[in-house]
């Protein structure tokens, strides 16, 4: 049976317009042409094996839950007035669907941890650079200080940046991130 956990913020934040404001400038500081859009939107994807939080190898990965970590979020993105989905999937296809979806439904920025499928997966490597969204990638354990065939990832020379073994404030620094990110339209 596949399994998926979606969280969807039901209703646009309050100050959405306000963002919408901000937005009509670019990264350089040239004015953009308005946006039709009336808000942020940033999607939280998690990969495989990240349902199992908490209980899954808690010396390496902490003992805080999914659902913790993306009430978090939630919180965060709320504060901040942008609009936030996110979903974990252990199914590659899901996750590339949803990444396709991303651009139909105007999503600015991801932020992804790809979980096992950081260090074998070409097709979500390419549904992301077809997309062509900007994306953090995210990594609650040091990747790099485990065993080498984690040290590859088909994703970090595509991420705007990547953030690894902060545990799950790695998440809270990549949306704090994508929430100041105006994107170059
Ligand atoms: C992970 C690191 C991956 O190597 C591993 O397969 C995971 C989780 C992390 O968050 O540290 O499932 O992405």
């Amino acid at each position: 049976m596949r399994r998926s956990i979606s969280l969807k913020s039901g209703q646009k934040p309050a100050n959405c317009g306000k963002l919408a404001a901000m937005k009509t400038t670019s990264k350089g500081g040239g004015p953009r042409p308005p946006s039709a859009r009336s808000c942020l939107k940033v999607l939280v994807l998690h990969g495989p094996n990240l349902n199992l939080l908490g209980t899954r190898e808690p010396h390496i990965y902490g003992g805080e839950r999914l659902e913790d970590i993306s009430r978090r979020l939630a919180a965060q993105a709320a504060a901040a007035g942008i609009e936030l989905d996110s979903l974990q999937s252990n199914s590659e296809s899901e996750l590339i669907d949803r990444i396709h979806e991303a651009r139909d439904s105007e999503v600015d920025f991801i932020v992804v941890n790809p979980a096992a499928f950081t260090h074998t997966s070409v097709a979500l490597r390419d549904a992301l650079a077809a997309v062509r969204i900007p994306f953090i990638e995210v990594h609650l354990s040091n990747v790099h200080a485990r065993e080498p065939f984690r040290r590859n990832s088909y994703f970090s020379d595509l991420a705007v940046g990547t953030i690894c073994g902060l545990g799950s404030r790695g998440y809270e620094y990549a949306l704090a991130y994508a929430i100041a990110y105006v994107p170059a339209k």
